[in-house]
C-alpha cells in the first residue's frame, strides 16, 4: 500500500508548481481574478489530497516496518529455541540479545526509510526532470551539470562514511558486551569491589564509539553544505539565464518560478537517494547478523523414526570422547567407558574442570559425543525423540534457573498437568515444602526474574522438585545441593532413596559426605575415569579418592569451591 500512496503524493507534489505557474501567468500577471480563484482552488484541493496521501503512506510504512521487525524477531526466537547448547556457546547469550534488539531495530529503521524514499526519490526525480524539459529544455542543461557535480561529491563522501559506519557497528558490539557482562555479573562486581575497573572499561568502549561516531557524522554533515552550494549555484545560474529568456520572451515568469521548485526537488531527490545508500550499507552488517541466527541449523535435531519409549534407566558410555567445539580443542572427556545399571545411585566426584558436568550433559543429549556411543535404556541416545529422552532423563543443571511466575508455575515446568498434591509430594522429597509453607503465600508466592528472591539453597531444592515432577527414569543432580546445609543435603538423599528407589541417580557433588552412601562412585580426573567403585573399595584402591577424603577430613568440608570465572556459561 505504501508505494501507491507515495506515488500519489509525489505526483500531486510535482503538479502543484505547474499549477502555480498557471496561477501566476494567467491570474496575477494578467490581473485576471477568476483565474486566480480557479487555480487557487485547484491547488488547495491538490495540496489536501497530497497531505492525505502522505499520512496514509506514513501509516502503512510503519505497519510494514514494524511487522517486518516483529517477524524477524519471531523467526530468530523460534530458531533459538531449537538451538543446542553448543549453538548457544557459539553465539553467546549477549550476542543473541544484541542481534534480537539492536540489529533488528537497525533493520527496521532502514526498511522504513527505504520503502518511503526508494519510491519517492526516483519518481520525484524523473517527473521533475520531465517537467523541467517541458518548460524549458535549454535551462534544464543547468541542473544536469549540477546533478553530475553533486553526484560525484556525494559518492566520495558516502564511500568514506560507509567504511566508518562499519567500524561504528563493530564498536557497538564491544560496548554491548561490556554492558551485558557487567550487568549480568553486577553482584560479583560489587562483591569484588571492581566498580572502578568496570567503569573505566566501559568508558574506554564508550569513548571509542564516541570518536568513531563523531568522525562518521561530521563527514555526513558535509552533505548539507555541498548540497546548499550546488542549490544556490543552480539558482543563480537559472536566474541569470532565465532572466535573459524572460526578457527575450521565450519563458514566462510563472514558468521560471516553477522551474526553481523543480530544480530544488531534483537535487533533494538525489540527496535522498544518496542517504539511502548510506542506510543500506549500514544495515547490511545487521542483516547478515540476523540472517545468520535465523538460518543456523541446530547441532542437535530430532532423528527420523525416533524412538518414543525409554526401556529402563540403565546408562552406558562406550569409549566416549568429547570436546567442546569452541573450546581449546582438547578432549573434555577422554575414553570414558562406563556401565550403570537401572536404579543404581552413582556419585560423581572430581576437581573443578575434571569433566563432571560435561559427562552428564551427554546423557540427556545437551551435547553430542564427539566419538563413541552414549546409551540410555540400551539404545543410543541419538535414536530417541528428544522430548522423550529429556522427559526420562531429568537434569538439574549446575547453573539452574527459575523463571518469573509463582512457585507452582515453576514446578509445573516439570509436568504441566501436575496437581497441587503431586507438587507438594515432589517438594517434600526435595525438602522444599518446609520453607514454601513458611512463605506468606505458600505455593502461590511469586518468584522474581532469575529466582533472585529465594536463597541459593532454596532455589536448588525447587529445581530438584521441578525435575522430580517429570517422573524420570534417570535423575541427574549436578552439584544441586551445594548451597544446602549438610543436614538438608542428607535428608534429600534419604528421601530420594525412600520415595523413588527405582530411579537411576547420578549425583555430582563436591563433598564426599554427599555421595559416600551411593551404590558406586565415579572419580573423574582431567576428563578420564580415575576410579569407579564403592566408597570402601575406592578408599583402598584409588589414590585420588584417598587424597580427596584426606583433605576433606582435615578441613571438614568443601575442598573444591567452583572458581569458574565464566559464570555465564554452564560450567
Ligand atoms: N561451554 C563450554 N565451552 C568450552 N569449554 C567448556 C565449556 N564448558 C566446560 N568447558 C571446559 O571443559 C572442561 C570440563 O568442564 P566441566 O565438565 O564443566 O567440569 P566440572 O563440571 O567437572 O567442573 C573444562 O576444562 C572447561 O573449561
Ligand atoms: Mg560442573
Amino acid at each position: 500500500m505504501t508505494p501507491v500512496f507515495i506515488t500519489l503524493e509525489v505526483i500531486l507534489d510535482v503538479l502543484i508548481p505547474y499549477v502555480t505557474a498557471k496561477l501566476i501567468d494567467y491570474g496575477i500577471t494578467a490581473g485576471h481574478m477568476p483565474s486566480v480563484y480557479k487555480y487557487g482552488l485547484i491547488m488547495l484541493v491538490m495540496a489536501f489530497l497530497s497531505m492525505m496521501a502522505a499520512i496514509m503512506a506514513g501509516k502503512y510504512a510503519s505497519y510494514a516496518s514494524s511487522g517486518f521487525a516483529c517477524n524477524l524477531r519471531n523467526a530468530m526466537y523460534r530458531n533459538i529455541q531449537r538451538f543446542a547448547f553448543s549453538d548457544i556457546d557459539k553465539y553467546s547469550t549477549s550476542g543473541l540479545v544484541t542481534r534480537m534488539t539492536t540489529d533488528v531495530t537497525n533493520l527496521q529503521n532502514a526498511y522504513q526509510q527505504i520503502i518511503r524514499v526508494s519510491v519517492r526519490a526516483p519518481i520525484n526525480l524523473l517527473s521533475s526532470i520531465m517537467m523541467c524539459f517541458i518548460i524549458s529544455p535549454r535551462l534544464s542543461l543547468v541542473f544536469i551539470i549540477a546533478s553530475v557535480v553533486l553526484g560525484i561529491i556525494l559518492a566520495v563522501i558516502i564511500s568514506k562514511v560507509s567504511k566508518m559506519f562499519a567500524l561504528v557497528f563493530k564498536q557497538y558490539d564491544v560496548l554491548n558486551a561490556v554492558v551485558q557482562e557487567n550487568v549480568a555479573g553486577i553482584r560479583v562486581v560489587k562483591a569484588f569491589v571492581r566498580e572502578d575497573h568496570e567503569k573505566s572499561k566501559f568508558w574506554a568502549a564508550a569513548k571509542r564509539l564516541y570518536d568513531l561516531n563523531v568522525k562518521a557524522e561530521s563527514l555526513m554533515a558535509l552533505n548539507r553544505p555541498v548540497m546548499n552550494m550546488v542549490v544556490y549555484g543552480c539558482i543563480i545560474a537559472i536566474s541569470w539565464f532565465g532572466a535573459q529568456f524572460v526578457v527575450g520572451g521565450s519563458l514566462t515568469t510563472g514558468q521560471l518560478t516553477s522551474l526553481f521548485t523543480y530544480v530544488m526537488t531534483i537535487l533533494m531527490s538525489l540527496m535522498m537517494l544518496s542517504m539511502i545508500f548510506v542506510t543500506i550499507t549500514q544495515s547490511i552488517a545487521s542483516g547478515q547478523r540476523v540472517a545468520q541466527v535465523i538460518n543456523e541449523e541446530p547441532d542437535i535435531v530430532n532423528p527420523e523414526d525416533a524412538i518414543t519409549e525409554v526401556a529402563d534407566g540403565s546408562i552406558d558410555f562406550n569409549h566416549v570422547f568429547f570436546a567442546y567445539k569452541g573450546g581449546s580443542g582438547e578432549y573434555a572427556l577422554n575414553n570414558i567407558d562406563l556401565h550403570i545399571r537401572s536404579g543404581e545411585s552413582i556419585g560423581v566426584i572430581g576437581g573443578t574442570g575434571s569433566g563432571k558436568s560435561s559427562l552428564i550433559n551427554l546423557v540427556s543429549r545437551l551435547y553430542d559425543a564427539s566419538k563413541g556411543e552414549v546409551m540410555v535404556g540400551g539404545r543410543d541416545v541419538t535414536t530417541y525423540d528428544l522430548t522423550t529422552l529429556r522427559d526420562n532423563v531429568s537434569v538439574v543443571l549446575q547453573k539452574n534457573v527459575l523463571f518469573s511466575g509463582t512457585i507452582l508455575d515453576n514446578l509445573r515446568w516439570g509436568d504441566e498437568n501436575a496437581t497441587l498434591e503431586q507438587c507438594r509430594e515432589a517438594c517434600r522429597i526435595a525438602c522444599a515444602d518446609e520453607f514454601i509453607n513458611e512463605m506468606p503465600e505458600g505455593y502461590e508466592t511469586k518468584i522474581e526474574q532469575g529466582g533472585s528472591n529465594v536463597s541459593g539453597g532454596q532455589r536448588q531444592r525447587l529445581c530438584i522438585a521441578r525435575a522430580l515432577l517429570k517422573k524420570p527414569k534417570v535423575m541427574v543432580l549436578d552439584d544441586s545441593t551445594s548451597a544446602c546445609d549438610n543436614a538438608t543435603d542428607a535428608s534429600i538423599r534419604a528421601a530420594l532413596r525412600e520415595y523413588v528407589p527405582d530411579m537411576t541417580k547420578l549425583i555430582i557433588a563436591q563433598r564426599i559426605s554427599s555421595i559416600k552412601d551411593c551404590d558406586r562412585i565415579l572419580v573423574l580426573d582431567n576428563g578420564k575415569i580415575a576410579g569407579f567403585d564403592t566408597h570402601d573399595n575406592l578408599l583402598k584402591t584409588c589414590q585420588i579418592y584417598q587424597e580427596i577424603c584426606a583433605i576433606q577430613e582435615e578441613s571438614g568440608g568443601d575442598f573444591d569451591k567452583p572458581q569458574d570465572n565464566r559464570k555465564e556459561v554452564q560450567s
